[in-house]
């Protein structure tokens, strides 16, 4: 967990196992010696014993899920718990994507009971946070982000666990890839998250624990600009982490 800084892998439901094996093995075949970021692969939750049977032994790659259950078991149809993850060495884990929020109606309070069911077990959750076109437009970003991480956040304790916590500034309107954040705005947004945490927890607790990074059309030529390893140490990447090549020079353009 010394990594300062990540590339994730969010393959969304694009690749069936086969797909996930077949990029997997190309993503450790040409990653670069040494690998600065810590590299998260998340395919879908069906790929994800095969994937973590891809990068096994490897320390600077590890395994996300997309999605969790905060509950441990019990009577939830259809539900995958943490254990589970944890069965078949799942690491990490997105929750609150924008995807989910829109079309599955997620909302912040299942957001925050994910991100403390995860951090009770000690994997890392990647928590996404971001607004709206409308919401830029009328000029509620930053409320709308202090509110989403104030949530995700309402059950992680203000005291030292050695956690490690990921939050993901991916605003809406620039996933896939449209239009990507200007990186100035990118570390703004990140600078209110950092003033939310300070307001949050003791000042000694949040450089140990939290990562802030950005997700929304990342590719090979714009990610210097956005992690500076100041306020933002990595990228959530959703469709150049489906390309070998695209990957590798993400992974690459991040300076050790
Ligand atoms: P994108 O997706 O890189 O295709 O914009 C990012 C995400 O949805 O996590």
């Amino acid at each position: 967990m010394n990594h300062k800084t990540y590339v994730i892998a969010n393959w969304k439901t694009h690749l069936r196992i086969a797909d996930s094996v077949a990029l997997s093995k190309k993503i450790m075949a040409g990653l670069p010696q040494p690998v600065c970021p810590h590299v998260v692969l998340c395919p879908s939750f069906v790929s994800l014993p095969a994937v973590a049977e891809v990068t096994r032994g490897n320390p600077d790659v590890s395994v996300g899920a997309q999605d969790v259950f905060w509950e441990d078991s019990g009577n939830y149809t259809g539900e995958i718990s943490v254990p589970m993850l944890e069965d078949i060495g799942v690491n990490h884990v997105i929750i609150g994507h924008s995807e989910r929020r829109q079309f599955l109606r997620e909302t912040n309070d299942m957001v925050d009971r994910k991100v403390a069911a995860v951090t009770r077990h000690g994997l890392v959750p990647i928590v996404c946070v971001g607004e709206t076109a409308d919401e830029r437009r009328e000029g509620k970003q930053q409320m709308v982000v202090v509110n989403q991480v104030r949530s995700a956040l309402r059950y992680l304790p203000p005291t030292p666990q050695h956690h490690r916590v990921i939050i993901c500034y991916e605003p809406i309107w620039a996933i896939n890839p449209g239009r990507p954040c200007d990186p100035a705005e990118a570390k703004v947004m990140a600078g209110v998250i950092y003033q939310t945490l300070i307001d949050l927890y003791p000042t000694s607790m949040i450089k140990p624990t939290f990562r802030i990074i950005y997700g929304g059309s990342v590719t090979a030529e714009n990610v210097a600009e956005y992690v500076d390893k100041d306020i933002i140490f990595g990228v959530l990447v959703g469709t150049a982490s489906r390309s070998p090549e695209a990957f590798a020079g993400i992974i690459k353009a991040i300076p050790c």
